[in-house]
């Protein structure tokens, strides 16, 4: 079975252990599109220069191609304006962010945050934070058995005490597609704000934060195509212009006296520094490619390859899988267990295959605990696996425990 895509990712097309590469680990970093490292290669080729800073053609190019990134960032997620779109390193900086200047300045003693038991750490360390220096609640949502939030858990959590909720829309371990819309209305009732993790969701399927009505969103491009260190963090103008700069210093400022200075327009105020031109057109260009696939294709691509891999799997009586099989509440990632087989060695034994998985604790440790297990070993899908690589997984899965000496 041919694989259309293997011409624009070349790393997908080479051999890992004298086997062919099946690259199961999206959901930790996609792979890149030519298209994508040829614009920050071209980028850093003609036109690089500090961007704001210049009168200079280069240095005027470099401000238009970031502003033009920016545009396209605000398009992709149906954001209002570019002033709602801040770029950050990645979703964990756009997180400390929120911490450090909504948190420390929004948040007071008794107050509560409402998190979910399923949340990467990067949303939840930052919290954990800012409860311990204002005095506040940290709160969490548990899952049923099936991964995923009940109403009565939102319902119940979400209270007069809330001011904030940040949640994962896709959780990084199960694959789980939680109820934000619910959330969001519930967090709204009781008048606190509301972040949504959209690292898992916005890489695989439409996601438009105005009819979600989320007041902040966070994402990684490394994880839809784009280069490492590019992130971006949107956030509604009411909520950025109430809040301080996070980071200080150059390019966030209007005028800077001895003693005092006067912050930049938004999203300036947000991004002291030089800031990461390369990376952001990088995102661009991922965004392109992207909307050439489809979000809707790459939905349903998924969607297949995850069933198909859920239904393999479910066959071998040794595997666990944690999370609904319910499709339609599910993303293209499966966390799953083999009897008396640690996650290392799994991932270990399908590496020698070719195989890239993800094993460990995914960074949610308190995740982990509260399914009682140390580790999983996870599986996730882009639209560039095919139903040969979850073949080629299944086999190899089939023999762990042989290798082991298990006898099946
Ligand atoms: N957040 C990434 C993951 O879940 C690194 O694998």
């Amino acid at each position: 079975m041919s694989n259309n895509y293997l011409l624009d990712f070349p790393v997908l097309n080479q051999t890992i252990n004298g086997k062919r590469l099946v690259y199961l680990d999206s959901a930790a970093t996609a792979q890149k599109p030519l298209s994508v490292t040829k614009i920050v290669q071209e980028y850093y080729n003609l036109y690089n220069a500090n961007p704001h800073r210049g009168a200079y053609y280069l240095s005027v190019k470099s401000t238009e191609l970031y502003d033009t990134a920016r545009e396209a960032v605000k398009d992709f997620i149906g954001a209002g304006s570019t002033r709602e779109i801040i770029f950050t390193k990645n979703a964990t900086e756009a997180f400390n962010l929120l911490a450090y200047s909504y948190g420390l300045n929004f948040i007071n003693a008794g107050d509560e945050i409402v998190i979910s038991i399923a949340e990467h750490h990067s949303n939840l360390v930052p919290w954990q934070m800012v409860a311990k220096a204002k005095g506040a609640v940290l709160k969490y949502m548990y899952t049923n058995e099936e991964g995923i939030i009940p109403e009565e858990e939102i319902q119940s959590k979400i209270g007069e005490k809330t001011k904030l909720v940040s949640v994962t829309h896709v959780s990084n371990v199960l694959g789980t597609i939680n109820p934000v819309e619910s959330i969001i209305k519930r967090a709204h009732e009781v008048d606190a704000a509301v972040i949504v993790d959209g690292s898992q969701s916005i890489p695989h399927m439409k996601v438009n934060v105005k009819e979600l009505d989320a007041d902040f969103m966070v994402f990684s491009g490394h994880k839809m195509l784009a280069p490492m260190g590019i992130g971006v963090l949107y956030g509604k103008e009411k909520y950025l212009n109430a809040m301080p700069p996070f980071l200080y210093g150059g390019d966030m400022i209007e005028y800077v006296w001895e003693q005092e200075a006067e912050f930049a327009e938004l999203p300036f105020k947000f991004e002291g520094g030089t800031q990461n031109v390369g990376g952001a057109l990088g995102l661009k260009e991922a965004i392109k490619y992207l909307d050439k696939v489809g979000m809707d294709n790459i939905k349903v691509t998924e969607k297949g390859l995850t069933s198909y891999a859920l239904m393999k799997l479910d066959q071998l009586p040794y595997v666990t899988i944690y999370g609904t099989r319910d499709i339609n509440k599910k993303a293209g990632v499966i966390s799953f267990n083999i009897k008396d087989v640690h996650p290392h060695d799994v991932a270990s034994i399908l590496d020698a295959d070719g195989i890239s998985i993800r094993a460990g604790h995914h960074c949610a440790h308190p995740l982990m605990k509260y399914l009682g297990v140390n580790a999983t070993c996870r599986a996730s899908f882009y639209f560039y696996n095919t139903v040969e690589d979850i073949d080629i997984f299944i086999e190899s899965i089939k023999g762990v425990r042989k290798w082991l000496g298990y006898g099946s």
